[in-house]
């Protein structure tokens, strides 16, 4: 079972429009995968809501954290993704504790690059590894937009690591969630929902490899 967890202290960075796109892209692909919305802001239950479909269980709160997670591992979830507040105090540490991954999602821009920071050192403290996710980002021509290859350059001067795509500003990712979708229900041809499917990979192989580092640690101890 994967442990997703979106953290990042600065509200706005696409915490929320990342787990439910791809808790969307999930539950199209019949990956058996449980929501954990621990923001009292309710952005995650909100849309699963709207959705009104029984194809992605929730939970609301932050309460039993372990016991949910342990209730959804015998119920043979493959994916937990669970979204957090924009703050960096206990509940938010508390999922990045049982997290297997973390997402940060960050927006290309001096002061969400700063505001990132607080929540990378909570990773590091927690021995957690982590990924910057680039989001809202100005469309690629090419090369990367200015402003994004800023970005990035910040975070390889902090040797933090960063999923090499981007999640591009796109008025259907919001569009989508108004409806209780997700942008590959709405558009499955849009770029909006090619690069959800990118990101999916990228977890993919990163748990994969986070995985394979688990079982080798295993086997030298
Ligand atoms: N890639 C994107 N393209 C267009 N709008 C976006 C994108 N990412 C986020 N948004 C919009 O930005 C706002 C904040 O995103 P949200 O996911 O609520 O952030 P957080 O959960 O980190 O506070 C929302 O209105 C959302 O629809
Ligand atoms: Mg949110």
């Amino acid at each position: 079972m994967n442990v997703l967890v979106f953290a990042s202290r600065k509200g706005g960075s696409g915490k929320s429009t990342l787990a439910a796109h791809l808790g969307s892209y999930m539950a199209e692909h019949s990956r058996p995968t449980l929501l954990i919305d621990a923001d009292p802001q309710g952005s995650l239950a909100l849309w699963h809501q709207v959705r009104g479909a029984q194809d992605l269980p929730l939970h609301v709160g932050t309460k039993h954290l372990a016991a949910t997670l342990a209730k959804a591992r015998r119920a043979g979830a493959e994916w937990v993704l669970i979204d957090t507040p924009p703050n960096a105090e206990a509940p938010v540490a508390e999922a990045i504790w049982h997290a297997d991954l973390v997402v940060i999602p960050m927006r290309p821009g001096l002061f969400d690059v700063d505001a990132v920071q607080a929540t990378i050192q909570m990773c590091r403290d927690l021995k957690k590894p982590y990924a910057v996710v680039i989001n809202a980002a100005p469309a690629k021509s090419g090369s990367d937009d200015p402003i994004v290859a800023d970005a990035r350059s910040a975070m390889q001067a902090l040797d933090v690591p960063t999923w090499a795509g981007q999640i591009t500003h796109n008025p259907e990712l919001s569009l989508s969630l108004a409806h209780g979708a997700g942008v590959n229900e709405l558009n499955s041809r849009s770029s909006g929902s090619e690069e959800i499917g990118n990101l999916w990979r990228a977890l993919t192989r990163s748990f994969e490899a986070i995985e394979a580092m688990m079982d080798k640690h295993a086997q030298s101890a």
